[in-house]
């Protein structure tokens, strides 16, 4: 181990399927991401994607959050989960539960989500009914780092998804599911290399300041 920089600490937290955590999984056992997931939490003992940490040899653990009185309960008890692994990143991937603002300022800068849109467009759920009811020509994903707002925080990097002539919510998804497996492991990667950082002075990758996301789409190349 001797001249290598430490890998970056990454704890990351799920309700469901675990298809962007698998994409992060299979990255960095490709070699392709300097990171250590230490631990894959949920807070739905049933969410498909425990399985696939442990198939991977990630620590998992469940916090429950039908056994907590309240939310600030529930979010303590779920910080103390995850500090025991001592992240330097906390990815959300799928995790469908509303953040109090003391747990997001505990992991201000360290902290990122996607979400299945092109913020600040539909923020929220059901996105993919929302964008085809507009009439949106394209639609897409977005990393961001987390704030307070809910699917509000700066924009890393976005995937374009041109919509197609009778897509439906379920194709729709589909397409831009397979982008965000794409996108996720980009932005953890910028962040693992010490590219991408969050301060007080803004976004920035490398020595660029981003004040518009990255873009992307089906055919461009990752770089
Ligand atoms: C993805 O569409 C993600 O953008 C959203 O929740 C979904 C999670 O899917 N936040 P998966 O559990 O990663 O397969």
């Amino acid at each position: 181990m001797s001249g290598q920089a430490p890998k970056t600490r990454v704890v990351a937290l799920i309700s469901g399927r675990g298809s962007n955590l698998q994409a992060i999984v299979d990255q960095t056992q490709a070699g392709a991401l300097p990171i250590e997931l230490c631990a894959v939490i949920s807070n739905r003992p049933d969410a498909g994607g425990l399985a696939r940490a442990e198939a991977a040899g990630i620590a998992t653990a469940v916090v429950d959050h039908t056994q907590y009185a309240d939310r600030a309960a529930y979010d303590a008890a779920l910080q103390a989960t995850i500090d025991r692994f001592q992240p330097d990143l906390v990815l959300l991937a799928g995790f469908m539960r509303i953040l109090t603002p003391e747990f997001v300022d505990h992991y201000a800068g360290r902290m990122m989500n996607i979400h299945p849109s092109l913020l600040p467009k539909y923020r929220g759920l059901h996105t993919h009914e929302r964008a085809l009811e507009a009439g949106e020509r394209e639609h897409g994903a977005t990393v961001h780092f987390v704030s307070a707002e809910l699917d509000g925080g700066p924009a890393i990097i976005q995937a374009r998804v041109l919509v197609e002539a009778g897509d439906t919510p379920d194709r729709l998804a589909a397409r831009v599911l397979q982008q965000e497996h794409r996108i996720y492991p980009k932005a953890v990667e910028w962040f693992a290399q010490g590219r991408l950082r969050l301060t007080a002075e803004g976004l920035f990758l490398d020595t660029q300041e981003l004040t518009t996301p990255v873009q992307y789409n089906e055919t461009r190349e990752l770089s």
